[in-house]
């Protein structure tokens, strides 16, 4: 396995506050990775600065070999990290089919129609691809997201909270998603608070505290470390 994503002693600061504070952490190619932390630990932050919706007060983000640091949103995508927002942000009005012809995919008019059908029957949305995005589920809102995400064919998926809104039985068929197209060689960052998603999904978990990491490995891993603990319990 090779490093995919990393970061080297990521920073921003906003004001006086610190919320990304020396960040070093990578996801390998093709890794499930979870990254948890107390509120305002920086997660959605790190997430921002990894695609280009905000610059770094200082460090390195090095995607697939290439220095990306301060690069443009579409700059990152195009070179294969797709992400979703912490709170979905589709185009109501538009139909679900219209939602996913919207990336700036590379494919003519054809392909793009035909791989739009694939992604829908993939995450199960086909039976909703006529219907207006703001009637959707919660749930399905963040499937649509992530179908979106995946017309892009991304090499890394950054997930922003995707259990959040969502009910139990749609949960366990998202989290079949992720794992099947993860599967197929797609890497996946997932920011989750639900720790039985972070249990059931990933490989390896990164631990936040005050914008920086302070402890990684497997579930059982992170779960018996005393910072882990300290962390979430507001502790020094
Ligand atoms: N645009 C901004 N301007 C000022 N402060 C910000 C901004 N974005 C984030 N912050 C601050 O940075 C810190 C980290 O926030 P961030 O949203 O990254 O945390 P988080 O780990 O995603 O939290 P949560 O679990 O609640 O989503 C917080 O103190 C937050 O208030
Ligand atoms: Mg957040």
């Amino acid at each position: 396995m090779s490093e995919l994503l990393v970061t080297e002693d990521l920073r921003k600061t906003f004001g006086g506050i610190h919320a990304v504070d020396g960040l070093d952490m990578a996801v390998e190619d093709g890794e499930l990775v979870g990254l948890i932390g107390p509120n305002g630990s920086g997660k959605t932050t790190t997430l921002n600065l990894v695609t280009g919706f905000l610059s770094p007060t200082a460090g390195r983000v090095v995607f697939d070999g290439e220095d990306v640091t301060g690069r443009k949103p579409y700059e990152v995508s195009t070179r294969g990290i797709g992400r979703t927002f912490q709170i979905s942000k589709p185009f109501g009005r538009m139909t679900v089919f219209e939602n996913l012809l919207v990336p700036n995919v590379s494919y003519g008019v054809r392909e793009r129609e035909e791989r739009v059908w694939q992604v829908l029957e993939e995450l199960d949305l086909a039976q909703v691809a006529e219907n207006r995005a703001d009637a959707l589920s919660g749930g399905q809102k963040k499937l649509l997201e992530l179908a979106r995400v995946l017309m892009l064919d991304p090499k890394l998926v950054l997930l922003d909270e995707p259990a959040a809104g969502v009910n139990p039985a749609l949960m366990d068929e998202i989290i079949a998603d992720i794992k099947r197209i993860n599967d197929r060689g797609t890497a996946f960052l997932v920011v989750e608070h639900d720790m039985s998603v972070i249990k059931e999904l990933c490989e390896r978990v990164v631990v936040m505290n005050a914008g920086r990491c302070v402890s990684t490995g497997t579930f059982a891993e992170i779960r018996a470390d005393e910072r882990v603990r300290e962390a979430y319990l507001g502790g020094a």
